[in-house]
């Protein structure tokens, strides 16, 4: 019999095995067995210390929600929502104004003005949606109740059925109304160094004057 396998028969357990097969290979011509058992003690005994890796505990996960921080204060991160919070209800009056003139409009002019309001309160719509989001992206919840537009707008609704060219003299101020709210906030807006909202309420600015102007030329 091989020295190792004697070896191998001293010590039988399974941590030995594994260790003298892949890391020390005894000599077989060893004749000196006391030799040869000594070296599989002294690899047993390694293996033995061998530690596992320490088990580190992995750091406990943020559950809290981190405050806004992006250079404005919350001070003024709240003024101006709250000024955007005025141009939405403007807005979405203006466009509730518009689209209802759309369906209503009679006379002469119905073509005209039927299809120049659908342009306008389409393009209208899809503003509100910039406008609520830049208050979200603010840290405020927006306005979406017709109880607050009532509150915050600026532009009296009419009561009645207005013919068509008093539809476009109260388009002229409604967009007017909203082009002055809007540039309140931008005022806000730039004030809090916020471009973002500076760049959106241009824009507004830019669409409301250029409204005015073209429902003016029709009463011209
Ligand atoms: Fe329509």
């Amino acid at each position: 019999m091989q020295i190792a396998d004697r070896a191998h028969q001293y010590y039988s357990s399974a941590c030995f095995v594994a260790v003298v097969s892949s890391t020390d290979r005894i000599d077989p011509q060893e004749k000196n067995v006391a030799k040869a058992t000594k070296s599989v003690k002294s690899a047993v005994k390694g293996a033995v210390k061998t530690k596992a890796p320490a088990k580190t505990k992995a750091p406990k996960s943020d559950q809290s929600v981190p405050h806004i921080d992006i250079g404005i204060t919350d001070s003024a991160r709240a003024a101006v929502a709250a000024e955007l919070s005025k141009t939405l209800a403007d807005s979405y009056t203006l466009y509730l104004m518009t689209h209802n003139f759309h369906w209503n409009v009679t006379g002469p002019l119905f073509n005209t003005l039927h299809a120049m309001f659908m342009t306008q309160y389409t393009e209208e719509w899809n503003a509100l949606d910039d406008i609520a989001e830049r208050i979200r992206a603010l840290g405020h919840y927006a306005p979406g109740t017709y109880r607050e537009y009532a509150q915050l707008s600026s532009i009296a609704e009419p009561t009645n059925i207005p013919d068509a060219l008093e539809m476009v003299r109260l388009l002229v101020k409604g967009n007017e109304a909203v082009a002055k709210t809007a540039r309140a906030a931008f005022e806000k807006a730039d004030a809090a160094n916020d471009q973002p909202t500076a760049d959106l309420l241009t824009q507004r600015l830019d669409v409301h004057e250029k409204n005015a102007w073209m429902l003016r030329s029709l009463l011209q």
